[in-house]
């Protein structure tokens, strides 16, 4: 993206991002649990998948997106929906190590964008 977008009277425009996934994480999930995720257990969900993504290069490839209560709020969890599998609510427990959420969140086929000279 970059730059603002102006919206056009009477039509729809797009706006263009670099990512290949995005995941819906409810905030009001996360403030309830006030933590949970992450190395030492005390970062909130987004907080935990965006170092995961780092780590593996794919910030630029998956966006994290903290959304509103989506009307499940389960019990010492954080709901996250994938914009590749928009039917799916998956409750994420308290605790799950960051490899667990990676393996269940993040689709194999996920790559890091391509960089200059490689
Ligand atoms: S508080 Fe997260 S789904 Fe309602």
């Amino acid at each position: 993206m970059g730059g603002k977008v102006k919206a056009i009277a009477g039509e729809i425009t797009v706006a263009r991002g670099p990512w290949s996934e995005t995941l819906l994480v409810c905030r009001k999930c996360s403030k309830r649990l006030g933590g949970g995720f992450g190395p030492d257990g005390e970062a909130p969900l987004a907080g935990a998948l965006k170092g995961i993504l780092r780590e593996r290069r794919l910030r630029r490839t998956v966006r994290v997106i903290e959304v509103g209560c989506l009307d499940i709020c389960p019990k010492k969890g954080v709901v996250v929906v994938r914009g590749r599998a928009p039917s799916e609510m998956l409750i994420v427990p308290a605790g799950m190590q960051d490899e667990a959420v990676a393996a269940r969140l993040l689709a194999s086929d996920l790559t890091p964008p391509a960089t200059a000279g490689s």
